[in-house]
């Protein structure tokens, strides 16, 4: 039911965030919280929804917190989603699309249904709900999206194929929208992290890759707080920590020919390693 804390006050801003249940989904909605805006969380596990919103609303009463559980990897979802937001009569002002998971391995052995549910999640959910979304902001002239992509974005990914692509689309889509939108006053922001420790590494079953090595970790606070802050300021990519911004470089700079090879070595699994 909306009812959950108080009634909405035209002055909140109201921001959608999916994949709220935790890690920086659940880090977004601390921080969001704190300017006072009210939230609808997304996500399937909804006793954790719960849980979130009872911390906020410890803090503060005043704000509403609406739980929607709901698994965008299904293809009516985002339509479902759309049906909820009319019947409790919200319009978010802003969407934090942040739902997403990956999956480790040699893509021809990892599982069919796994690998088509990143695109289904990654990808279709994302764009359906900023399509759905959008028409609204834009007509409002007011707004805008924080996508979430990662540093994966920059490159290919050899072992998490799917993964890296997925999130090559989300890169690409929100910058093109931030160009389109320049002067509307609707605004894209691309959030980048590099590895962050949160439930992401543990369903990608991704802690033996050679990479998390050599990569620095932020905090799901860290991370939220950089994408909620580049928001505010309008930035189109945010990148945060610099290393990431590092990766990022070389990625975007580095011939793939050397690229490729060495991300192959720093990302195959320790049973298909030939040497
Ligand atoms: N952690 C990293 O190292 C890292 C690095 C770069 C980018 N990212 C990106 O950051 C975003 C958040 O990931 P995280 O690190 O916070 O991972 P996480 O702790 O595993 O959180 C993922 C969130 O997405 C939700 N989700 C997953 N599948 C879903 C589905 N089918 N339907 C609805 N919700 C779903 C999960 O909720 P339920 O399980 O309750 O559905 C959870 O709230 C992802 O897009 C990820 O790709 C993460």
């Amino acid at each position: 039911m909306p009812g959950e804390g108080e009634q909405r006050s035209g002055a909140r801003r109201l921001v959608l965030i999916t994949g709220a249940s935790g890690g920086i989904g659940e880090a977004f909605a601390h921080r969001v919280a704190e300017d006072n805006c009210d939230l609808v969380l997304v996500a399937r596990k909804e006793d954790e929804l719960n849980r979130v919103r009872g911390l906020i609303s410890a803090r503060s009463a005043k704000q509403l917190i609406s739980v929607i559980g709901l698994d965008l990897s299904r293809q009516d979802a985002v339509a479902k989603l759309s049906e909820e937001l009319a019947q409790r009569n919200l319009s978010p002002d802003v969407l934090i699309n942040n739902a997403g998971y990956g999956a480790y391995g040699p893509t021809a052995e990892l599982p069919l249904d796994e690998q088509l549910g990143i695109i289904d999640v990654n990808v279709r959910a994302l764009t359906e709900l900023l399509l759905r979304l959008l028409p609204a902001m834009v007509a409002r002239k007011s707004g805008g999206i924080i996508n979430v992509a990662s540093t994966a974005a920059f490159m290919p990914g050899p072992y998490m194929s799917l993964y890296y692509a997925s999130k090559a689309f989300v890169l690409s889509l929100s910058e093109s929208l931030a160009a389109e939108l320049a002067g509307t006053g609707v605004t894209v922001t691309v959030l980048c992290p590099g590895p962050v420790p949160t439930g992401f590494q543990e369903r990608a079953q991704m802690r033996s890759m050679r990479f998390m090595r050599y990569l620095s970790s932020l905090s799901a606070h860290d991370v939220a707080l950089a994408g909620w802050e580049g928001f505010k300021q309008h930035r189109r990519i945010v990148v945060p920590g610099a290393l990431n911004k590092a990766t990022v470089y070389a990625g975007r700079y580095v011939p793939h020919w050397l690229m490729l090879p060495t991300l192959r070595y720093l990302q195959t699994p320790p049973n298909s390693r030939r040497s």
